[in-house]
Formats: structure tokens, sequence, C-alpha cells
């Protein structure tokens, strides 16, 4: 068995300062500002799709036709963080909305689809939803962070 030569006291406490201090730097310098609204909006996306994935795995056609309209039809930041936005995207604005048009109207096909009760088709559009999803992410999620917290 190995034994360790003991640390004294002292310099573990020391040690303990400095990381607790270091953690506390971190955890400003990765989040120096409040959450943006559409982060929780973006949230709240994400639970829905998951639970969309779980209607579509039962066959559950009336949870996902519930689920659609909610993810088609999310609520919007308050206007002022709208502004901040628009501000920030500049010419960008049109293809940042061109993605949320993609995912609205991949909702409502899915949404349409389930009420049919096709799952077929709830598949097909489920994917289209989860692109519109990805596609804005990778333009934007990036940039979005940067500018609005700083860094992450
Ligand atoms: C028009 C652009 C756009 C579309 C479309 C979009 N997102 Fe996002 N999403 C963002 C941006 C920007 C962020 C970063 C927000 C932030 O960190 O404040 C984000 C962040 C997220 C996050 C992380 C939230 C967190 O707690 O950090 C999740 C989850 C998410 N999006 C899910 C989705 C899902 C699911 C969809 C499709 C149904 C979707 N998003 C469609 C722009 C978009």
């Amino acid at each position: 068995m190995i034994h360790p030569k003991p640390r004294p006291a002292h310099t573990t406490a020391l040690t303990v300062v400095l990381l607790a201090s270091v953690a506390t730097f971190c955890a400003r310098a990765a989040e120096p500002s409040a959450p943006m609204a559409l982060r929780n909006i973006m949230a709240q996306l994400g639970r829905d799709m998951l639970a969309v994935v779980g209607g579509i795995s039962t066959e559950d056609w009336t949870l996902v036709a519930r689920l659609a309209p909610d993810i088609a039809r999310h609520p919007e930041p308050p206007l002022s963080e709208k502004m901040r936005i628009l501000k920030w995207l500049g010419t960008d604005a049109g293809r940042f909305r061109g993605f949320d048009g993609e995912v609205h109207d991949a909702a409502v096909a899915m949404g349409a689809a389930a009420t049919r009760g096709d799952g077929q088709a709830v598949i097909t559009d489920f994917a289209k939803v989860q692109q519109g999803c990805l596609a804005c992410h990778q333009s934007f999620r990036k940039p979005f962070t940067e500018h609005f917290y700083g860094s992450r």
C-alpha cells in the first residue's frame, strides 16, 4: 500500500480557498449576464420535442397533435429583448426568421398528420422540425451566446 506524505493542514486550507475562488471566477466568466428569455423558450421547445418523441414511440397521435401547436406557436421573447436580438442580427434577421418559419410550418404539418393518425407523415414532419432547429443552431447559437453572454 502506498502512503502519500501527509500535507500540512495550512497548505490544504490554502488550496481549498484557491480552488473556491477559481470556481467563483469561472462561474462569473461563463455567465456574466442574466439569461435571455429566449433560453427558457428554447428549453421548453426542447422538452416539447422530447415529449413528441415519446408520443411517436407509443403511437400516441393524440398526444403529438396536442404538442405540435405548442411547438409551432412557441412564445416570443418580450419586445425589448426582441429589439436587442433584431439589432444584433441586422441583415441576418430574415435568415433567422426563416428558420423559425421552417420550424413553424413543419410543426403545423406534424400536427395535421397526427390528427389524421398518419404515423409516417408525423415522423417525416418531425424530422423537418428538427432540421429547422438544427439549422438555426448551426448558424446562430454560438455567435448568439458569445454576443449576449460574452462566452460559452
Ligand atoms: C431561429 C433560430 C432558432 C430556432 C429555429 C431554434 N432555436 Fe433553439 N436556440 C436558438 C438560440 C439563439 C439559442 C441560444 C439561446 C441562449 O443561450 O440564450 C438556442 C438554444 C436552444 C436550447 C438550449 C437552451 C438552454 O437551456 O441553454 C435548446 C434546448 C433549444 N435551443 C432547442 C430548440 C428546439 C427543440 C428547436 C426546434 C423545435 C429550436 N431550438 C429551434 C435559436 C433557435
